[in-house]
């Protein structure tokens, strides 16, 4: 791919980052239940959360790294508990992506952050499920779910969660991992993401995002997965970013989260252009958008507002981002085609 194109103009960049197609590929539907959405179920389901209103909570939303912001996530998502209340968490991120122009969606949810508390996995993937089928006929956006593997609970848990997730298969197209990356190496997980895969499910996983290089080669090579969650640490090993370049594992960058996070002091650091330099297949995402300041076109904003990228990046991470989804080959031509057209439009 070398389509390059003419600089536009600064003040249009917003404009062709908003308006052109994407992918999202990395987004925890959990993480983006927004404040106003958990004190209404809070209310709707009779559970107390231990702040007194939204502006309380949202100040709440500083945090120095992934653990400290895990803390306050699944506490969020403990008012979840019917399948309406799913739906309506799903459906109100799929409003917004839709007006991001987001084209295909690719969501991950956390089951066992619900099950653990006693809802069902029926419940959960019922209201999901709506809602994606929903987004389809309502708003043209195709929606689908991908199942995350808590990596610090065991391995005989994730097991137990893929057991209870068996009648639901048709209604998911793969499996992921993610939570506390350091101290939970891929390979804990390596005989589930076996079956996953004799499934014939897809396999993703988050790694590289505070955990080192290692563990994204074990997320390739042990977990076998096609695409890399974060994998922003792998700018530190030359040979991992030849294997990703030369294989075109996808990357999905979230860089409000590694702010946010303190993965990098600022977005400024971030090393987005570094990974398309490479030649690597990165894209651009939200990852928990209620809780780092923005969906997916703040998060092309003001990284490239930030770092200076322009119209020939932007193409590329679009581009990437229908590469590197799990759609089949018919419907990423056709997201392309709508991608050129535009691009055309602003040249
Ligand atoms: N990393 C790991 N686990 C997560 C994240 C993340 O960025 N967001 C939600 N769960
Ligand atoms: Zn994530």
């Amino acid at each position: 791919m070398t389509n390059t194109f003419r600089p536009i103009a600064a003040d249009r960049l917003p404009a062709l980052l908003a308006a052109m197609p994407k992918a999202e590929l990395h987004i925890h539907i959990e993480g983006s239940l927004e404040p106003e959405l958990i004190f209404a179920l809070s209310q709707r389901n009779g559970i107390a959360i231990p702040y007194a209103g939204v502006e309380e909570l949202r100040r709440a939303y500083a945090f120095t790294n992934l653990q400290s912001f895990l803390d306050i996530y699944y506490a969020g998502a403990s008012v979840l508990i019917t399948a309406q209340d799913f739906y309506d968490m799903a459906w109100a991120y799929l409003r917004k992506a839709a007006a991001d122009n987001v084209a295909r969606a690719e969501i991950f949810f956390d089951p066992q952050t619900h099950t653990a508390r006693g809802v069902d996995m029926a419940t959960v993937i019922d209201g999901l499920h709506r809602a994606c089928a929903d987004a389809q006929k309502q708003l043209g956006v195709s929606a689908a779910l991908i199942l995350c593997f808590l990596r610090h609970l065991s391995e005989e848990d994730a097991f137990q969660t893929l057991e209870q997730a068996q009648p639901f298969l048709d209604k998911i197209i793969g499996v992921g991992l993610d939570s506390s990356e350091v101290g939970h190496p891929p390979e804990k997980f390596a005989r589930v993401f076996a079956r996953c895969r004799a499934l014939g499910l897809h396999l993703v996983a988050h790694a590289g995002e505070e955990g080192p290089p290692a563990y994204v080669w074990s997320a390739l090579d042990v977990l076998k997965v096609e695409r890399i969650d974060h994998g922003v640490q792998s700018v530190r090993d030359a040979a991992l970013m030849q294997r990703l370049a030369r294989d075109r594992i996808p990357l999905t960058v979230c860089p409000l989260s590694n702010q946010k996070l303190c993965v990098f002091p600022d977005l400024q650091h971030h090393n987005l252009g570094r990974l398309l330099e490479a030649g690597l297949v990165a894209t651009v995402n939200s990852d928990d958008p209620a809780y780092f300041g923005g969906y997916i076109n703040e998060n092309f904003t003001q990284t490239f507002a930030a770092t200076g990228l322009g119209a020939t990046q932007a193409y590329q991470l679009a581009r990437n981002s229908f590469e590197g989804s799990f759609g089949d080959a018919t419907q990423k031509q056709q997201l392309i085609d709508r991608l050129d057209e535009v691009f055309a439009k602003f040249e």
